[in-house]
């Protein structure tokens, strides 16, 4: 069933697993990560950037799909549908108002001031219809759609202050994270993150997850990570099958004789995170 993000990550929190939130740019897309979460037994959180929402034609039709699933799927796990990266209040509240369980809101790249200001007015829309809301403090490296960013350190003393004057239900520290894949092994600001949990008792959530290593996944989880994003991952792996799919049947034109593989390998991906964070069976 649709359900806001609450619940599911505050249980994460107590349990010490993290949600996987699966970015979803079209039907087999949805199929394939809904699939994964049913297999396993998990919660899951599907991620629709500003720009993966235009293209599917809007928050509407996001819904709409994902409802159809549910239902043709016989999904049983909760799922929440999240608005990633919202960058105003209107989004938000055009989300929510198309059926969105969850929003973040990402105030990131204004002054604190204005990021706590825009998040607490979301935050007034969204709780009095049962929807979850993210912020984010400091920013994430990296490119994700419209969102450019080089990386800067959440500050401690912000995050505390946007915890406590928007009552968001999660927090998002941006501490060394980045969008797309890693040059490197990723530096994860660990020190902070855990002055970070000393001071702030909400669910905390992990941008960037492509290409974190297993350790620092567990890592991140057992200082309050109890949501963790992974998009580009899944972009790689489809693209790939169908790229050698394409290529070893070069008369296929079906496009469900290409997609399909593609659709599979997103499955196993998820599949695969949902075991690494440890949300199987916690649905
Ligand atoms: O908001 C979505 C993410 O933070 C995804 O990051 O594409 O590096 O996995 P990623
Ligand atoms: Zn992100």
């Amino acid at each position: 069933p649709l359900v806001s993000m609450t619940d599911m990550l505050n249980k994460a929190l107590e349990g010490k697993y993290a949600v996987g939130q699966f970015n979803i740019n079209n039907l087999e897309w949805t199929q394939g990560i809904l699939a994964a979460a049913e297999e396993e037994k998990s919660p899951v959180i599907l991620g629709v950037s500003e720009g993966a929402a235009r293209h599917m034609s809007g928050f509407y039709t996001v819904v709409k799909m994902v409802e159809g699933l549910i239902h043709d799927m016989k999904i049983t796990v909760p799922v929440a549908i999240h608005l990633d990266h919202g960058s105003s209040f209107d989004k938000c509240k055009e989300a929510i108002d198309a059926g969105f369980t969850s929003v973040m809101i990402d105030g990131s790249h204004h002054p604190i001031d204005e990021n706590i200001e825009m998040t607490k007015k979301v935050v007034e829309y969204a709780h009095a219809k049962g929807v979850s809301v993210e912020a984010e403090v400091g920013t994430v490296g990296g490119q994700e759609d419209d969102v450019i960013g080089g990386i800067q350190y959440a500050d401690l003393q912000e995050c505390v202050r946007i915890v406590n004057e928007s009552g968001i239900d999660t927090l998002a520290p941006a501490l060394g994270s980045v969008h797309g894949p890693y040059h490197g092994e990723p530096n994860l600001g660990f020190k902070e993150m855990e002055e970070i949990r000393n001071e702030v008792k909400l669910p905390l959530v992990l941008h960037g997850g492509t290409g974190i290593p297993t350790h620092d996944i567990q890592k991140a989880i057992s200082l309050g990570t109890s949501k963790i994003n992974v998009n580009t991952e899944n972009q790689i792996s489809f693209t790939k099958k169908v790229r050698e799919v394409l290529a070893a049947k070069p008369n296929e034109y079906d496009p469900r004789k290409y997609i399909v593989p593609g659709r599979d390998e997103i499955k196993a991906t998820v599949v695969g995170k949902i075991r690494e964070f440890g949300s199987s069976n916690k649905a």
